[in-house]
């Protein structure tokens, strides 16, 4: 049940962080257009503004390449005292690049499943036509083509990533061994703006913060053609949470296809062929366990994470499988749940893990984000008490603290930005 004093916080904070074009993550950190985020944000907006929602659909998919890619972040007005700057991307004159200025590379895909999610409201599905439904299929259907065919090296249809910004988990320790193996060199002139709005302790590190932009600096000398960066980039990741958002955006958008008729067999294909690869690359037995691939290296990297818990938004998991995740880690206090050191869970990062850092952005906090996928996730297997609990856990989170970016693990206390658009778009979500 949604009371009304959460409609109305969670309507002031969308509505404070809207730019008229699109829906910014936060008033300060965060000016621009993200996409996850943006996707996400209008499942809240569906809430009180359904045809908002769609507006929001409608200005990431604007921003899509010629080549299919949709870009992680979009600079629909300009630039703005964020870094990096659009021209730092160094776009201008790419024959594949879209006509509004936009980074370089992309984001996890779970537009397709926000889409349905909205198709599958009353409220919302009567405001789209079919034509331009069609047209957002399309459009979706390039992109999740790009992932599977342009960012695959080894014909598995398993994408790569290029930059720990397109995992949306930038700092993760899961990119620790990686990145401590790069160094920059001949870095550009940068200033970062990041810690002008959240303490320095709750950002990624002066060391990793560098290694962001020499890799940005890497693709820009590439000029950013997909077979160089595939060849030549030191950050080659194979994500099992982008990997499991695509295969259920996979599954949305088959469900889409076949409601508009169209020929969903290519979607088919990708879903057989993630579904045969990935226990082979991710699942570790010994631990009960996915763990992320560097493909760079050719060898899993092996920390535990919330990663292996969003594989059960995408029905990846056996029966099995899914109950060794929630017993054995989800459910441990040693890890994942309150009762040991935590308070609060989902911490992104077990924290017996040496590199925990409970308030160090993606090294150990609380996120709505991969608390609602796990929710959702938790419910696709049937653990409707636990995911009952989980919602009502992140629910006290916000209420305490409002909502902010991320949260402290051992205590609940408030990290990184306010007013923060996805954490009250996703609260609503649950408390829906
Ligand atoms: N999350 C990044 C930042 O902090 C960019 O995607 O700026």
């Amino acid at each position: 049940m949604i009371s009304e004093s959460l409609l109305a916080r969670v309507r002031a904070t969308l509505q404070g962080n809207d730019t008229g074009t699109f829906i910014k993550p936060s008033p300060g950190q965060y000016p621009h257009q993200w996409n996850w985020d943006s996707a996400v944000i209008a499942l809240g907006l569906s809430h009180f503004d359904p045809a908002r929602a769609w507006a929001e659909v409608e200005s990431l998919l604007a921003s899509q390449w010629r080549d299919g890619m949709v870009p992680h972040i979009i600079y629909h007005h300009g630039p703005s005292d964020y870094f990096p700057p659009p021209d730092f991307w160094q776009t201008a004159g790419l024959a594949r690049a879209g006509d509004i200025p936009s980074s370089a590379f992309t984001q996890p895909p779970i537009l397709a499943s926000v889409v349905r999610m909205l198709l599958e409201r009353p409220s919302t599905s009567g405001l789209i036509d079919d034509a331009t439904l069609r047209r957002h299929y399309e459009r979706m259907l390039a992109w999740q083509r790009w992932l599977h065919v342009t960012r695959c090296p080894d014909g598995t249809g398993l994408p790569c990533l290029i930059h720990p910004w397109e995992s949306g988990a930038d700092n993760s320790p899961r990119w620790a061994a990686i990145l401590d193996g790069i160094t920059p060199v001949d870095l550009p002139p940068f200033k970062r703006r990041d810690t002008v709005h959240v303490k320095a302790d709750e950002r990624p590190r002066p060391e990793d913060y560098a290694r962001f932009v020499h890799i940005i600096n890497l693709g820009r000398q590439l000029r950013w053609e997909p077979a160089a960066l595939l060849a030549r980039m030191p950050f080659l990741v194979q994500d099992i949470m982008y990997i499991a958002i695509l295969h259920r955006a996979d599954e949305d958008l088959a469900w889409l296809g076949a409601r508009l008729g169209a020929d969903t067999r290519e979607i088919e294909g990708w879903r057989a062929g993630t579904t045969a690869i990935f226990d082979q690359r991710f699942w570790d037995e010994k631990r009960g366990l996915y763990f992320d691939y560097d493909a760079r290296a050719g060898h899993r990297i092996e920390i535990a994470s919330y990663a292996p818990f969003t594989t059960l938004f995408a029905g990846l998991p056996t029966t099995a499988q899914a109950a060794r995740l929630v017993n054995e880690h989800l459910l441990n206090p040693a890890e994942f749940a309150a009762g040991g050191p935590l308070k609060f869970g989902v911490p992104t990062i077990a924290a017996n893990e040496p590199l925990f850092g409970p308030r160090r952005y993606w090294c150990g906090p609380v996120w709505v984000i991969i608390n609602w996928l796990i929710w959702h996730g938790l419910r696709r297997y049937g653990y409707a008490d636990l995911a009952d609990t989980l919602a009502a856990d992140t629910l006290g989170l916000v209420e305490a603290q409002g909502f902010h970016e991320y949260y402290d693990p051992r205590d609940g206390s408030a990290c990184g930005a306010a007013d923060f658009s996805w954490s009250a778009a996703l609260a609503l979500e649950m408390a829906a």
